[in-house]
């Protein structure tokens, strides 16, 4: 997981590399689980960062072979998408401790520079700004780079405690842990006197920020250990990264810090103080179910999607091959004594591994013999290769004679 970037803001690692010029294939996203608004923005936008630097390049990247439906909701938005399990449980978490807490997780993920940046107090400067790292949709827009982006939007509608889930963008490589879209989670809790009593309210407010936070990590990982870093934020002082110690390594979870000041302030709540936080939905999902590549969470494949229940963390995410497969139905006449699992048996006595599946795509019955035939579609693939027809043509024909001879059946 090491390269894995949640964070822009914190890391020297992370900085160093949204320093590389970014090269961006647009194609990628077409037929993709984004909205289509968002589509025809990332299509537009590389030219524009072409001509604002008048140097860059645009790459294309392979078009990333996980086949996609543009129409579905937001993957966030599915109970049963890995992203949609952790969203859940984690508000249900964070919900049960702090009922007041609202969740938003339909804002428009296009905003304002303002509000993307100088709202959260990023510095004029800032490496993020540049074009070859956010996608800037015109001079004043972009598409939000992290969901801090809506924090001072929604202390300004007068919320004081709130958790905002959405697709985040960012011009980036891919690979199997970078995507030019992944989905942060950000939450912030204003705090009052009423709160830190006679306590020192920045202190209380840390205090209570890390117990929260300890407590979720725990809440999603279990008994893990976990460390507090330093880091820095523009929008929060102190700042802090959590990382917890993961197969022997540490591994940053989230970002949070006490809110700055004059964000509060801002926002409409003088007087208050407010801690926040941040957090990456992918790597979040890619520890706790297994899952080796962002990229799978774009995939309509229904062997990915299938192995994901609703309210269930407990799943571990089996690889699947990404070769295609071969088909070969067989058809015969049943028998009295013929049953779909010697039949199975039969045809993996055959071809061991390379049988994904067997499946029974046509049955009918005689009118005048009453004798019942089935059609079964048999789908070899392999975990290493590409199969080719001829082997397959081999394996079949052995698996054909075999099932007329051990299931007695007639083949048709
Ligand atoms: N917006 C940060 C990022 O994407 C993550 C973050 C860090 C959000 C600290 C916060 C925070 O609200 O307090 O890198």
């Amino acid at each position: 997981m090491a390269g894995c970037c949640t964070f822009r803001y914190g890391t020297v690692a992370a900085l160093t590399r949204s320093l590389r010029v970014g090269e961006q294939c647009v194609r990628m996203f077409e037929g993709y689980r984004l909205p289509k608004y968002v589509c025809s923005i990332i299509r537009a936008t590389p030219q524009r960062s072409i001509s604002a630097l008048g140097v860059l390049r645009d790459q294309e990247w392979p078009v990333p072979p996980f086949g996609t439906h543009a129409s579905s909701p937001p993957l966030a938005r599915r109970p049963s998408h890995p992203l949609g399990i952790i969203k859940t449980s984690i508000y249900e978490y964070l919900q049960k401790a702090d009922p007041a807490l609202k969740t938003f997780d339909d804002l428009y993920p296009v905003v304002t520079v303002k509000a993307n940046f100088d709202d959260v107090l990023v510095p004029a400067d800032h490496v993020s700004r540049n074009p070859n790292d956010t996608y800037y949709v015109s001079d004043a827009t972009v598409l939000r780079c992290h969901t801090s982006a809506h924090q001072l939007e929604l202390l300004k509608r007068g919320e004081p405690a709130f958790l905002i889930t959405g697709d985040v963008y960012r011009r980036d490589s891919i690979d199997s842990t970078h995507y030019p879209v992944f989905h942060q989670m950000e939450g912030l809790r204003v705090l009052g006197p009423e709160d830190w009593g006679s306590m020192e309210p920045t202190q209380y407010a840390e205090t209570q920020l890390k117990q929260t936070l300890e407590g979720l990590a725990q809440h999603l990982f279990g008994s893990v250990e976990m460390r507090w870093v330093d880091a820095y934020f523009p929008f929060t002082e102190p700042s802090f990264e959590l990382e917890i110690l993961f197969k022997g390594e540490w591994l940053e979870v989230l970002g949070c810090g006490v809110t700055q000041q004059s964000i509060v302030d801002d926002g409409g709540f003088a007087g208050r103080k407010a801690w926040a936080f941040g957090l990456g939905l992918e790597r979040l999902a890619m520890v706790l179910f297994d899952i080796p590549d962002i990229r799978l969470f774009w995939t309509e494949d229904s062997r990915f999607l299938s192995q994901f229940k609703a309210g269930s963390m407990k799943t571990k995410f089996k690889p699947y091959s990404k070769y295609p497969p071969c088909f070969k139905d067989v058809a015969f006449w049943l028998s009295d004594s013929f049953t779909e699992n010697n039949l199975c048996e039969v045809v993996r006595a055959v071809a061991g591994d390379l049988v994904e599946e067997v499946k029974l795509i046509d049955s009918f019955t005689h009118p005048k013999t009453g004798k019942t035939s089935h059609c079964y579609r048999i789908a070899y693939r392999s975990m290493q290769r590409s199969l080719t027809d001829e082997e397959i043509n081999e394996l079949q024909w052995t698996v054909r004679r075999d099932i007329e001879n051990q299931l007695k059946v007639e083949l048709r």
